[in-house]
């Protein structure tokens, strides 16, 4: 079986990390987000397929290096087609039934469940349903009580929302859903699921996290999630002269010294904390130095960033550009 990953977007809410570093590397606890993916494809899926864009260079390059037990496909767009675009594109190298998804979606879905759900209800797709408090900014749906979808609105008014219960990013497609796909620059969400509705597209919910990693609060949300649930360790390199830490973080081989860390801290080899400073709630990409004093909350530092004495960075994303 193979799986797709839509992994052409700009990461333009993550910039300027994704400047140098295209989305689907950022490090989430220290794995790539497509790692989070593809690591816990069912068994039966064989090939990833990345539908790429933007940085192809930089994802070749990953998966050149990094055995991720798959065989792994990259195939590039030169403009980005949009969603539905990216799936179309590759329909050369898709057979019967894939497995799709947004690729910065970090969620803890069974999949071998969803398949099972998909084959017993047939149809030409299962889409993964997650609920919401504000669906404004998502694909809504509406289901009936077999659980098909009998409507899908992308990123409607907040008053206008058929439901809470919003795409998840994560389907299971037949091959036909092909056929209802046109050439050039295409949404998926806008210019395919209205279209398809009648040929069966089911709605799958599931419980657990969901998180739709495009931006920093929400990569920064899915890795307190996951430190909670037990990621947190560090390494035996780690140098500590001093320093308190609260809560569950992961620190790799870095130095910290009478400084305060955590909680919810994700900290890269070679990263410094100086005397005085406060690290929480935040990632420390490899080289980060933090001086004197510092303050880092809510925040990502890329590789080899400074923050200077006494300085406070407070929900920001600093990378050299
Ligand atoms: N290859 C390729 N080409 N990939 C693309 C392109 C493209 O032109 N445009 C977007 N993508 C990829 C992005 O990299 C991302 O992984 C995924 O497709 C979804 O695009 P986003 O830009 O992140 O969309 P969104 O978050 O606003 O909305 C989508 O995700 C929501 C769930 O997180 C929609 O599918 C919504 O319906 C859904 O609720
Ligand atoms: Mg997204």
């Amino acid at each position: 079986m193979k799986a797709l990953i839509l992994a052409g977007g700009l990461g333009t809410r993550l910039r300027p990390l994704t400047m140098r570093m295209p989305k689907p590397l950022v490090p989430l606890l220290g794995k790539p987000l497509i790692s989070h993916i593809i690591d816990p494809l069912p068994a039966e899926v064989d090939t990833v397929i990345l539908a790429v864009s933007y940085m192809k260079d930089a994802l070749e390059e990953y998966f050149r290096s990094h055995d991720v037990g798959r065989k792994v496909i990259l195939a590039n767009e030169d403009t980005p087609l949009g969603t539905g675009g990216a799936v179309k594109n590759v329909s050369r190298y898709l057979d019967d039934t894939f497995i799709a998804f947004n690729g910065d979606v970090i969620c803890s879905i069974d999949l071998n469940d969803m398949l099972r759900y998909h084959r017993t209800h047939g149809g030409i797709g299962t889409m993964s349903l997650w609920k919401v408090e504000d669906p404004s900014a998502f694909g809504v749906v509406s289901t009936d009580a077999r659980g098909l979808i009998t409507e899908f609105q992308e990123k409607p008014e907040r008053d206008k929302a058929v439901s809470n219960s919003i795409n998840a990013g994560v389907y299971i497609f037949e091959k036909e859903i092909l056929e209802h796909i046109p050439n050039g620059v295409v949404s998926l969400e806008r210019q395919v699921f209205p279209n398809v509705l009648d040929r069966g597209l089911y709605g799958y919910g599931f419980s657990g996290y969901w998180v739709d990693g495009g931006t920093r609060e929400n990569i920064l949300k899915a890795q307190r999630v996951l430190l909670d649930l037990g990621g947190g360790k560090e390494a035996p390199e780690l140098i500590k002269e001093d320093a308190t830490i609260c809560g569950s973080n992961m620190l790799q081989k870095a130095h910290i010294r009478g400084c305060r860390i955590g909680p919810h801290v994700y900290m890269e080899d070679d990263v410094l904390v100086s005397k005085g400073a406060e690290v929480a709630d935040s990632m420390l990409l490899r080289g980060a130095l933090i001086e004197e004093g510092a303050r880092v909350r809510g925040s990502i530092i890329g590789p080899d960033c400074v923050v200077e004495k006494g300085r406070k960075v407070i929900n920001e994303i600093l990378a050299r550009q």
